[in-house]
């Protein structure tokens, strides 16, 4: 049975590595899908934008619910990784991540729920990190954002339960995306061999596929996850933040 059969979803980061797992598998349950992005992405509607602009996002799901004829479902994909200790990190780095890793998905939330809580419910996953629930070394504004990204969805998740509206974040550790892969490529390394030996590291053996990820994404969309609210779900293959 499709567990989302007329559900209509928003995917911001819709073109990414996990963004285009999340919709595939948002449609494969009977959902309805408006994927965005920077760039034209594959789902049933595509709105182009720049997350940094805070008119953008602040349109978007009305945009989106017009669209489709409705939302219950927005899924806060998109994101960067700024590299680096704090000496290398530019104002700009700084602003850059914040606006795209935290005041997007804040717009967006603050948009989303007063439509959702019109019809009755929906459903928020933002997308955190393993990193954002404990830091790793050397990427201190990535860090911060993601556990900004963390405390919104804590916080969102008690104040909006009373509108049966529940947030929700999945918090991935390394995952084989273009993210990852160019990270690699910038430090001059083979990404199909740098992702090998990373996958040593992992007690599962390997380092997540976009679908280990979109997987509980949708878990956490769905009325299987019913009584979930602020939960931070990390999806690691067992390896702990090092
Ligand atoms: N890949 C990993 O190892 C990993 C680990 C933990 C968390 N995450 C998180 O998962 C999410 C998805 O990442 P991914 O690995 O699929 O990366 P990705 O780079 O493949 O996809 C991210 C998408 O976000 C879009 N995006 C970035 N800036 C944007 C902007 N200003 N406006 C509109 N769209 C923008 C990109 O165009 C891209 O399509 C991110 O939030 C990331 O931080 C990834």
């Amino acid at each position: 049975m499709q567990q989302l059969k007329g559900k209509k979803a928003l995917v911001t980061g819709a073109a990414g590595g996990i963004g285009q797992a999340i919709v595939a598998k948002l449609q494969a349950e009977g959902a309805m899908v408006t994927g965005t992005d920077i760039t034209a992405c594959n789902a049933d509607f595509s709105i182009e934008g720049n997350l940094m602009d805070a008119a953008i996002c602040n349109e978007l799901p009305k945009n989106a619910s017009q669209l489709m004829g409705g939302l219950d479902i927005l899924i806060n994909n998109a994101g960067i990784i700024t590299r680096g200790d704090i000496t290398q990190a530019t104002d700009e780095d700084l602003k850059r991540t914040m606006a795209i890793n935290v005041e997007a998905p804040f717009r967006l939330c603050r948009a989303a729920i007063p439509l959702m809580a019109k019809v009755g419910g929906g459903a928020i996953v933002n997308t955190s990190s393993c990193w954002g629930v404990h830091p790793g070394p050397n990427h201190p504004i990535y860090v911060m954002s993601k556990a900004a990204v963390a405390s919104l969805t804590q916080c969102l998740g008690m104040d909006h339960a009373h509108q049966n509206i529940r947030v929700n974040a999945v918090c991935p550790n390394e995952v084989n995306t273009p993210m990852i892969r160019s990270g690699f490529e910038t430090r001059g390394l083979d990404p199909d061999k740098a992702i090998n030996e990373l996958n040593l590291s992992v007690p599962l053996g390997r380092i997540a596929e976009p679908d280990d990820i979109a997987d509980v994404v949708i878990f956490l969309a769905s009325n299987q996850a019913r009584y979930m609210c602020g939960a931070l779900l990390e999806v690691n293959g067992g390896k702990p933040v090092q």
